[in-house]
Parts: structure tokens; C-alpha cells; sequence
């Protein structure tokens, strides 16, 4: 039988995308195992859950709160995942621009999730940006990670219509529902090792695209 993948959860906040994948990892449906957390906050909330949990963690401190990390911090975390033997690392609202010592440590095994249909809406406050946009649908994105922001080959995405009455909140928790839903999804198909990336096309994730709950919120 193959090994268990195991995945190392990188989060900056409150962490409900790690809650997400955990709940899904604990219940036996994530085809992996979540096996740490790594934080640049110490007030961040997923790294407080994360030891509840029970879950081995690491913190790097950096005086900048935004950007890049500092290599020898990111070092540090490539140094904890590794201690952890993880295969995969997903970004849960990590609020950090990846750099070389992640990016080479992990090749096409960093997943990220992103609150918009991309390649719309990258980088900061995406719901915000899709409501000024005056965009009538988003939604949200699972990505493989790569140098740029928010740049890399798509995974997964769900659309969620915009409500006229919608503000950046109600719209964005709304699309965190189906980032819910899709992350673990996301971990499913790559630990599975259904993923194919030709260029910037990522393959293998039609039938599950489709079963997503957005043909549903699509209906009249
Ligand atoms: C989510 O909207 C995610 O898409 C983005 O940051 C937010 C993190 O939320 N990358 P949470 O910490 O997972 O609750």
C-alpha cells in the first residue's frame, strides 16, 4: 500500500481554511494527513488551534507583518516541514509572497487558495476588488503556488454569483463557504496523485470540478 501523504499547513490568521482541511484530514476524507502547522504570527489564530489540536507547530517572527519572509525564516519552516517529513505544504491564508527556499524545497507541492475566480482579482482584499470591479460572479481559486502572487497553475475554482445588496463581508463569506468545500478537494486530487500539469494547464480535475456545488448555486 502507498504511504500516507502528509501535509504541513502554513496560516497567518484565523485559520478557518486550516480548520477545513483538518476536519476533513481527522475525518478520514482528505486522502492525507495534516501533520503541522508553521505561522509568521504568534497571535494568529490557527496557530493557537493548531496546538489544541495537538498539532506540532512553528513560529517564525519577522518584523515585517506583509512581503516576502526574510530566507532565514523561511529557511526555518523548510527546516520544520522537513523535520515533518510533509510532501505537500498548503498556504491557508499565509500572508506571506513565497520565496526560493520554499519554492525548492516543495517543487509543484505548495497549494494555495485564493478568495477570487483568478486570474481576476490577485493579491490583497480580492472581494472587495470584485464587488468595485462591479464583477458578477467570483468565487474562489485553489492554485499550485509559484514565484509570483496569486500566479500559479489552477487546480480548482467554484463560482459564487454577486448579490446586488452584496458588501465586501457578506460576499466574502459566502465564497469562504466554497472555499471550504474545494480546498480539501484540492488535497484529495494531488495526494491521490491525479494532478498532471502541462504548461500552465493543470489536468485530472474535470469530474470533480463539476460535481461542485456552484452548478447548484447557478440554478434560477
Ligand atoms: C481566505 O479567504 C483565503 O482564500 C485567503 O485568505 C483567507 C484566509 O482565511 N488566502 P482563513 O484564515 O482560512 O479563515
Amino acid at each position: 500500500m502507498s504511504r500516507e501523504m502528509r501535509v504541513g499547513v502554513l496560516a497567518s490568521g484565523r485559520g478557518s481554511n486550516f480548520e477545513a482541511l483538518w476536519n476533513a484530514s481527522e475525518a478520514g476524507e482528505l486522502g492525507a494527513r495534516i501533520v503541522c502547522l508553521a505561522s509568521d504570527n504568534p497571535e494568529s489564530v490557527a496557530l493557537q488551534r493548531a496546538r489544541d489540536f495537538g498539532l506540532p507547530t512553528c513560529c517564525v517572527e519577522s518584523s515585517k507583518r506583509r512581503g516576502r519572509l526574510p530566507r532565514e525564516a523561511e529557511s526555518e519552516i523548510v527546516t520544520f516541514l522537513r523535520s515533518h517529513a510533509v510532501d505537500l505544504v498548503c498556504l491557508a491564508g499565509f500572508m506571506r509572497i513565497i520565496g526560493e527556499a520554499l519554492l525548492e524545497a516543495f517543487p509543484g507541492a505548495i497549494l494555495n487558495i485564493h478568495p477570487s475566480l483568478l486570474p481576476s482579482f490577485p493579491g490583497l482584499d480580492a472581494q472587495r476588488q470584485a464587488l468595485e470591479h462591479g464583477a458578477k460572479v467570483s468565487g474562489c481559486t485553489v492554485h499550485l503556488v509559484d514565484a509570483g502572487v496569486d500566479s500559479g497553475p489552477i487546480v480548482l475554482q467554484a463560482v459564487v454569483p454577486v448579490r446586488d445588496d452584496d458588501t465586501a463581508a457578506t460576499l466574502a463569506a459566502r465564497i469562504l463557504e466554497h472555499e471550504h468545500e474545494i480546498y480539501p478537494r484540492a488535497v484529495r486530487l494531488w495526494a491521490a496523485g491525479r494532478l498532471r500539469v502541462e504548461g500552465r494547464r493543470v489536468l485530472g480535475a474535470d469530474r470533480e470540478t463539476s460535481r461542485s456545488r456552484h452548478i447548484q448555486e447557478a440554478k434560477p
